[in-house]
């Protein structure tokens, strides 16, 4: 299986502990990563410090679960029990949210709202069925600006028996880094392929967080990855010619990326775990990929060579995302990176034919919500508002079960996208910036707004319990823009405990 350039990743780290009751690293047919595949007996994952070789000499310290970045890529079939341990062994309280998967509240994972962060040599179990088939993602919820920042995610696969007949499967996940952490840039020798002598205290990026005034500069981000890794580091994907290949795509990241492939025309069969109605033929377009957003794309492997699968954009970063997509038999890349070409956007709101839809701009919905988000000066900080407040003085979003709920969002900053994720439902995508969508029913649980755009969506309260709604630049949300759905028929016995240092956020 490791036959062709896996980049350097050392597979014992993916090892589960070699505990009897779990299920170990075992690949899948169709997937050359090494996919950990849940069977329905307990899986532990540890929340561990660690380093890693991002970028090729520049090892970072990381948090990771079961000590890489990503975690271990979970697959489970529909319909099947997941039953995760997380042990804890941070310094720092942890948590792992379930993003994109409708499941029961209690099992969402946020800290001072579904449960108490769990503690330093603590655990908890997840248990939940894997209900709706699709790609999802796992993340800490806990602190997630930082904690997400460094490392703590994996990819979550539910698979569908019936749709899932394709040779390869590969999952990327999408991020960015700072080479550097927060020390001075004469403290690195970025050609020291060793980091010796480093004190990795003085990356404490949570310290840089409280320090650093919140309107981010994304520059600080210089390492752009897939899997954990960026530049020669990124593992091939191999296939053979005839095969039909998937790859699902996931942006961990704060920052959109124009995803293009080379050399083949493609589908993109579903969004955020959704399926796309008769999607149409992609060419020579990029896929503008949100952060928390997932899209899958599916092309037959009928171009013999090796090509590149890579970010565009004029972020000198882009270069390190890319992976190359080698067939079998050849050796020699004749492919040239365009990394800085400008190429058409997919437009989704136009992609795929229409089919049945749920909702609808006319009808009646129980609750008519507007959102507003802005970038604003409160106390000389640059905060991330709905409505014009932060959390947790946002106004909750509040329902009864059966209710249908129609929300407007509305971009108001001046040049933040805000990747707006709504926990434990999907919603559908009505309209953008006051014209109904075309093409294929839109079913998200993550959509990006760009400065200056509207969209309504549309979703059925049918999942009870306390739901974040947030913006997934968690940066923008560690600043203010979270608001929460409150079902005030829904009862829990969960008390929040004051000495657990719950972040929801
Ligand atoms: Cu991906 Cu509230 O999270
Ligand atoms: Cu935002």
């Amino acid at each position: 299986m490791n036959s062709g350039g896996m980049g350097g990743m050392d597979h014992s780290k993916m090892n589960m502990g070699g505990n009897k009751e779990e299920s170990t690293s075992e690949n899948t047919k169709t997937s050359e990563l090494s996919a950990t595949v849940l069977t329905g007996k307990s899986l532990t994952l540890k929340a561990q410090v660690s380093n890693q070789e991002i970028a090729p000499g520049v090892t970072l310290p990381v948090w990771t679960f079961n000590n890489s970045v990503p975690g271990p890529e979970l697959r489970i079939k529909q319909g099947e029990m997941v039953n995760i341990n997380l042990v804890n062994e941070l310094p720092d309280p942890v948590s792992i949210h379930w993003h994109g998967v409708p499941l029961p509240n209690d099992m969402d994972g946020i800290p001072g709202v579904t449960q108490n962060a769990v503690q330093p040599g603590e655990s908890f179990v997840y248990k939940f069925k894997a209900d709706v088939p699709g790609t999802y993602w796992y993340h800490s919820h806990q602190d997630s600006a930082n904690q997400l920042d460094r490392g703590l995610y994996g990819s979550f696969i539910v698979e569908d028996s019936e749709n899932e007949k394709v040779d390869r499967d590969y999952s990327l996940i999408l991020d960015e880094w700072n080479s550097k952490g927060t020390m001075d840039m004469d403290e690195v020798n970025m050609s020291d392929n060793s980091m010796e002598g480093m004190d990795h205290s003085q990356m404490n990026m949570s310290e840089e967080s409280n320090t650093m005034d919140m309107k981010h500069d994304m520059s600080m981000y210089d390492l752009f990855t897939i899997n954990g890794k960026s530049s020669s580091l990124v593992s091939n994907l191999n296939v053979k010619e005839g095969e039909k290949v998937r790859i699902r795509l996931t942006n961990a990241g704060f920052i959109s990326h124009q995803i293009h492939l080379h050399g083949h025309e493609f589908r993109i069969t579903a969004t955020d775990g959704q399926p796309v109605n008769k999607p149409g033929i992609v060419k020579e377009s990029v896929i503008a990929i949100a952060p928390g957003e997932r899209y899958d794309i599916e092309f037959e492997a009928n171009n013999p060579g090796q090509w590149y699968i890579e970010d565009h954009g004029d972020n000198a970063a882009v270069k390190g995302m890319k992976a190359l997509i080698t067939y079998e038999g050849i050796s020699e890349n004749s492919d040239k990176a365009n990394d800085l070409e400008a190429l058409p956007v997919v437009d989704m709101t136009q992609y795929g034919e229409n089919g049945q839809r749920t909702f609808s701009l006319e009808q009646k919905y129980t609750l008519d919500y507007t959102m507003n988000l802005n970038t604003e000066l409160k106390n000389n900080k640059t905060v991330y508002t709905i409505n014009g407040a932060t959390f947790p003085e946002t106004e909750a979003i509040k329902v009864k079960k059966g209710d249908t709920v129609k929300v407007k969002m509305i971009n108001n900053s001046k040049s933040d996208d805000h990747p707006m994720h709504l926990h434990g439902h999907f919603f559908q995508v009505l309209s953008k910036n006051g014209k109904a969508i075309t093409g294929a029913p839109l079913m998200k649980d993550t959509l990006n707004l760009k400065p200056g755009e509207e969209y309504v969506v549309a979703f059925k309260a049918d999942n009870e319990g306390n739901w974040m709604f947030h913006c997934h630049d968690l940066h923008h949300a560690a600043s203010g823009m979270v608001t929460q759905l409150l079902y005030t028929d829904y009862k829990t016995d969960f008390v929040p405990d004051p000495k657990a240092g719950n972040k929801p956020e």
